[in-house]
């Protein structure tokens, strides 16, 4: 059984090579007061803590209610689980007098043109980010922690996500049919890590209008992302590891100037401060109330500046040819805290 430490500098599944199952859940705390928001850290540190390494559920007795659903059998498996724990601007606001102690960067999720942001899907005090390699250890662990939590956080929204297999190698494909996730800075990048060993977080939830999509012949498509649709290659190389050589292709006559990535990362000196590490997830919520199939990309990104990196590529791709294809209607801003350094440790000591 895969398991990936807890305790360490930085909180896991973040770097951590992506689980084939996840869940973004945020939470609104309702605990009552600071010694209330202290018990929930600690507790939420404990289950983490327990979940993540596996193990036998304590047996209560015949006459209390058995303290694990067993939804994963009477032994917990660690099966690659991560809890990745990120706090969001509004939980430093009067209720727990933490004005003071707010991460520099935080703030709540700006609205971008093309947004249609609905509020239910949006913000939260809380962003917990289970990721597993089966869904069922990714629901046996949300509702763990909600049982242990009861009282003192509320489920706010919640989605589940999925990590395709490499079809057929390399990096897996998104639902667009591309592959996604290529380009992306290398372990312990200092892009990512704030001095503190937190990462600002964005995730956004980005429906993707499919029905459309798929009736796009593969050259605009390809156009649209500025790689090859079957390779992943740049429209300008063979392999997916290829780097595109935009100076060699100034007025785009290769690789478009609005496409997806020569917009989102134009590879300057200057527009270098700028990149992220991403780690989405696709998802699938069904059907919607036209008859639509309701699918997309849970957009989840890290970085140590949510000015200096999301928001400037994000405003870069403002307008971009693929805005046709997508709808953004969710997400937040959060700060992932540091990570939990050992027994005596929980998340957000240095807050509290
Ligand atoms: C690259 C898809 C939204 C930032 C890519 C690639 C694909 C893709 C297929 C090329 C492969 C790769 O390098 O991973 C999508 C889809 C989106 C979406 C389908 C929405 C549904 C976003 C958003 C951002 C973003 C919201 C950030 C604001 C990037 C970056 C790259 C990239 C930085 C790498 C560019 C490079 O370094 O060459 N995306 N993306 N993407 N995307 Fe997106």
């Amino acid at each position: 059984a895969q398991s990936f430490a807890f305790h360490g500098a930085n909180q896991a599944g973040v770097f951590t090579p992506q689980q084939a199952a996840a869940a973004f859940a945020a939470f609104d705390v309702t605990a009552a007061d600071r010694p209330g928001l202290t018990d929930l850290f600690r507790t939420l540190t404990d289950r983490a803590r327990f979940l993540t390494a596996g193990g036998t559920p304590p047996d209560l007795g015949v006459g209390s209610p058995p303290s694990d659903s067993a939804i994963l059998g009477s032994d917990v498996p660690a099966d690659g689980l991560t809890v990745t724990l990120g706090v969001g601007s509004s939980l430093f606001d009067d209720r727990f007098g933490l004005a003071a102690k707010k991460p520099g960067k935080l703030k709540p999720m700006r609205t971008f043109p093309n947004d249609s942001l609905e509020p239910k899907w949006c913000h939260g005090d809380l962003m917990l980010q289970l990721c597993a390699n089966n869904a069922d250890t990714v629901q046996h662990a949300l509702r763990d922690i909600a049982k242990h939590t009861r009282g003192a956080m509320q489920l706010r929204y919640r989605i589940n996500g999925f990590h395709s297999p490499p079809r057929p190698s390399g990096t897996p494909r998104n639902l667009m049919g591309f592959k996604d996730g290529i380009a992306n800075p290398t372990a312990a990048d200092e892009l990512i890590w704030t001095p503190e060993g937190g990462s600002y977080q964005v995730v956004r939830l980005i429906r993707m209008l499919v029905e459309f999509w798929d009736r796009v012949s593969i050259t605009e498509q390809e156009n649209m992302f500025g790689r090859k649709r079957d390779s992943g290659a740049p429209l300008d190389g063979a392999g997916e590891f290829d780097t595109p050589d935009y100076a060699a292709d100034p007025d785009g006559k290769t690789i478009p100037l609005d496409s997806h990535i020569r917009m989102a990362n134009p590879r300057t000196p200057e527009t270098n401060p700028s990149r992220l590490l991403r780690r989405g997830y696709n998802y699938d919520l069904g059907v919607d109330l036209n008859g639509d199939i309701d699918v997309g990309l849970i957009f989840s990104s890290y970085q140590q500046d949510l000015e200096r990196q999301f928001e400037t590529v994000q405003t870069r791709l403002i307008n971009e040819p693929l805005v046709d294809y997508i709808q953004p209607y969710g997400g937040g801003y959060f700060y992932v805290l540091p990570g939990v350094r050992d027994t005596q440790d929980w998340f957000a000591r240095s807050l509290m």
